[in-house]
């Protein structure tokens, strides 16, 4: 009956099997979550499921990452175009709902989710998460970089960087450069403890949001926060396990731990994507490659459906977890995981050719890239949209629907994707 099941399964998905994703579609099913009917503007919520598991918040990380996206978007499309007016306005009200976000919850700017009219989620949740301020600002500095570059310096000191009054940039950075070493939930919202994923993400925020104050005459904050991120990247050292051979993704954990002894975790992977400063555990270091590979053999043999179809491997969170969605009966593969792992093997494509490396290997690199991307694609709905999970026993898309989170991952895994082609084309 089993093998009946799958075979069908086999034969449906075939059927959308050979397609490519389309980077519009990925667009548009992310912009469907900003300021839905019915929402504030400005808020992002997680995924339209409103039960099993109820996703319909926003979600300061998720927020964070999905307006990245559009931040993307904002400094790729040409002056004036309509897109461009549409994405500046995304920009602008997620500004204004964010700055609300602050004032809401005062000096708790780790409080990880809002109900979509801005009010905080005040039910019993894992708080806080420190990542969420980081990302915010990471997504807000992006934004400001590109309209000082356009000459609209002033909008960027009146509404995201102002010197007389609060404002959303400043208010994230002055957080994190004061209280990136107290222990905190992790992006999986399950560990308290100090971790690997938060960390870069807070030193990333700290080395724009300096340069984005050098570059405002704002000397004495840039000081403030290049010498906390100085001692961020000191203390990172710690996460490095010689002995095990991968980076570690919590330390000083203060919950119960046992349900993840490994300390091996794709938030790791994450932190990479999205806290690279070219510093310690950025891309090139080989801590990394190594924390890869082993993530990978894991996760290689604990699924079914990587053993049923020679795809690339699918990937989980860490491989304990047993959050389904609804229960915790046993997880499930990821999509923004796999994807991860999808854009981070582009990367290093690029990386390696760019750095004058074997090309043999940089083209490894892209064959295992594009696998995660078949992978994801083989699993996805047949038009392209994506639930948070892939069911592990019959690939079938599960959880939150339409993850937003998603489709932020799979523009940026496209995005890499294209410019590994460039590099290596290149290169022959
Ligand atoms: C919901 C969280 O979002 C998920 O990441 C976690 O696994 C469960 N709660 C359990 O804490
Ligand atoms: C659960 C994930 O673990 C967490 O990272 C995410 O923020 C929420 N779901 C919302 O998507």
């Amino acid at each position: 009956m089993k093998l009946l099941f799958l075979i069908l399964c086999l034969s449906i998905n075939v059927a959308h099997a050979n397609e490519k994703f389309s980077r519009a579609t990925a667009l548009i099913h992310l912009m469907d979550n900003i300021s839905p009917e019915g929402a504030s503007r400005g808020a992002v919520i997680a995924s339209p499921s409103r039960s099993n598991p109820d996703y319909y918040f926003h979600w300061v990380r998720d927020g964070g990452i999905a307006m990245h996206a559009i931040a993307n978007e904002y400094a790729l499309s040409s002056r004036n175009s309509r897109n461009k007016n549409r994405y500046f306005e995304m920009l602008e009200e997620y500004a204004v709902f964010s700055r609300l976000n602050q004032i809401t919850v005062g000096s708790n700017l780790g409080e990880p989710k809002f109900y979509v009219d801005g009010r905080v989620f005040d039910g019993p949740w894992g708080r806080p998460q420190n990542d969420g301020p980081a990302l915010r600002a990471i997504t807000m500095i992006h934004w400001a970089q590109t309209l000082i570059q356009e000459g609209q310096e002033d909008y960027v000191r009146k509404n995201l960087y102002n010197f007389q009054a609060p404002s959303v940039i400043p208010i994230d950075l002055q957080f994190i450069a004061q209280h990136w070493s107290d222990p905190c939930f992790d992006l999986w919202e399950e560990m308290m403890g100090n971790h690997f994923y938060t960390r870069m993400v807070q030193r990333k925020a700290l080395r724009e949001g300096a340069k984005l104050a050098l570059a405002l005459g704002d000397q004495p904050s840039a000081a403030f926060y290049s010498q906390e991120a100085d001692k961020i990247s000191r203390e990172m050292e710690f996460f490095w396990s010689k002995k095990l051979g991968y980076i570690l993704s919590t330390l000083d954990s203060q919950a119960d731990s046992q349900f993840k002894p490994n300390n091996l975790d794709t938030a790791v992977i994450l932190g990479v994507l999205h806290g690279d400063t070219g510093e310690n555990f950025s891309l090139a270091d080989d801590r990394v490659l190594a924390t890869l590979l082993r993530l990978e053999s894991e996760f290689k043999n604990l699924y079914y459906i990587n053993d049923l179809y020679k795809l690339g491997t699918a990937i989980g969170r860490y491989p304990e977890d047993r959050y389904s969605g609804s229960d915790f009966n046993g997880g499930n593969p990821w999509v923004l995981t796999t994807l991860a792992f999808a854009e981070i093997y582009y990367k290093l494509a690029s990386d390696y050719a760019l750095s004058g490396k074997p090309m043999i290997m940089s083209r490894r690199f892209r064959e295992k890239a594009d696998g995660f991307m078949k992978r994801v694609l083989f699993h996805a709905n047949p038009d392209q949209s994506l639930s948070e999970q892939i069911y592990r026993e019959s690939g079938y898309m599960t959880s939150a629907v339409d993850l937003t989170w998603n489709y932020a991952a799979l523009l940026s895994a496209m995005d890499a994707q294209e410019k590994s082609g460039i590099h290596l084309n290149k290169k022959k």
